[in-house]
């Protein structure tokens, strides 16, 4: 049996890629991902507003970029306050740590500062980017349609300037997000990940102040992903890479089957430790010996919109049909 996997071009010895998240800038963390038999890993998300604090230029930000500077910088608090020669020390590292394709990913916003940092790491023997895309509507002046625009630039400015394979962590924030990603891939991305988790808004009403909340993702959080992987497989030549949520094989198997290529995790390796990796690999492999299927092309896609049993699975029809029947709840 095979699990091998395509993941932008470049082949894995399995469907299950570590997500970007802070284990990888812990090399002995990395050994341990690759032995439970991970297919890649992300690195750690460098920052466009660390990248302009490196160079000073942080003060000629407006004051909106200098808030959701600071936003960003709750989560990301390490790179903040290290800033990207530290991150570059650890991205190396992590080079001499692992042998599994090791895929940078550049959190970009606007299409000046950080554009140099594509050539400084691919000095650093990475086998691909990842943009990650953090753009919350947050300007009443600004439409859609250029927000997408904006991102298609930047998309296009870094495939121009590297020829290794770049992919998208896109957010939920756009109207037909199957659209949006069909332009992504004509921009030249090779894949997408379905999707990028939001830093969420909450008050404190004693206090009056606001917060910002992040927390690891729920257990079966990947509904959404697994919707748009299936509405899309078929459709478009990059890879669909789902993640959220996904914490067990058997939603691995459940996103393979919507149509995606490989599965990325985070959560589940904080709270079920790396070793989740391999128990995740084990259950593939069962259920697929358990099936008869050979490799992951055998089934990948069946439950897919273009191959599903029930041709309205993810459609308007579905809804009706659910609103309309009688429940016994
Ligand atoms: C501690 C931590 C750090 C993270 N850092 C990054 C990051 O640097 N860049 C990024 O794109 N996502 C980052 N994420 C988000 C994850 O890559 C992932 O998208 C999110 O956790 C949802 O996947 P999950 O349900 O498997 O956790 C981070 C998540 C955690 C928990």
């Amino acid at each position: 049996m095979k699990i091998d996997a395509k993941y932008m071009g470049l082949t894995l010895k399995s469907p299950v890629v570590v997500g970007a998240c802070d284990m990888s800038l812990n090399p002995q963390a990395l050994k341990r991902i690759e032995e439970y038999g991970a297919g890649a890993i992300v690195f750690k998300s460098i920052f466009e507003e660390s990248i302009q604090l490196e160079s000073m230029q942080l003060k000629k930000l407006l004051e909106s970029e200098q808030e959701r500077a600071g936003k960003i910088a709750k989560w990301y608090s390490k790179i903040m306050t290290s800033g990207n020669d530290q991150i570059l020390k650890d991205l190396r590292c992590a080079r001499e740590a692992v042998s599994i394709p090791l895929i940078a990913s550049l959190n970009a916003y606007s299409e000046a500062s950080w554009i140099h940092y594509v050539r400084v790491l691919e000095e650093y023997g990475i086998d691909g980017f990842e943009i990650n895309f953090y753009h919350t509507p947050e300007d009443i002046d600004i439409s859609g349609q250029e927000m997408e625009d904006r991102e298609i630039g930047i998309i296009k400015q870094i495939v121009a300037l590297t020829e290794l394979p770049v992919s998208v962590k896109m957010t939920r924030c756009y109207t037909n997000p199957l659209y949006t990603v069909k332009r992504f891939m004509e921009a030249g991305a090779k894949g997408v990940i379905l999707f990028n988790q939001f830093i969420d808004s909450d008050i404190d009403i004693e206090t009056e102040a606001n917060l910002e909340t992040f927390e690891l993702t729920q257990d079966g959080a990947y509904r959404e992903s697994l919707r748009f992987t299936a509405l899309l497989h078929g459709q478009v030549e990059g890879s669909i890479i789902a993640n959220t949520g996904i914490y067990e094989a058997e939603d691995a198997i459940k996103l393979l089957l919507a149509g995606a290529d490989a599965v990325q995790v985070v959560s589940t390796l904080y709270l079920n430790q790396t070793a989740q990796i391999q128990r995740i690999l084990k259950g593939i492999e069962e259920w697929m010996e358990r099936k008869g299927y050979e490799t992951l092309d055998d089934f990948r896609g069946k439950c897919a919109k273009k191959n599903a049993m029930d041709p309205y699975a993810f459609e308007r029809a579905q809804y009706v049909k659910i609103m309309l029947e009688e429940k016994n709840l």
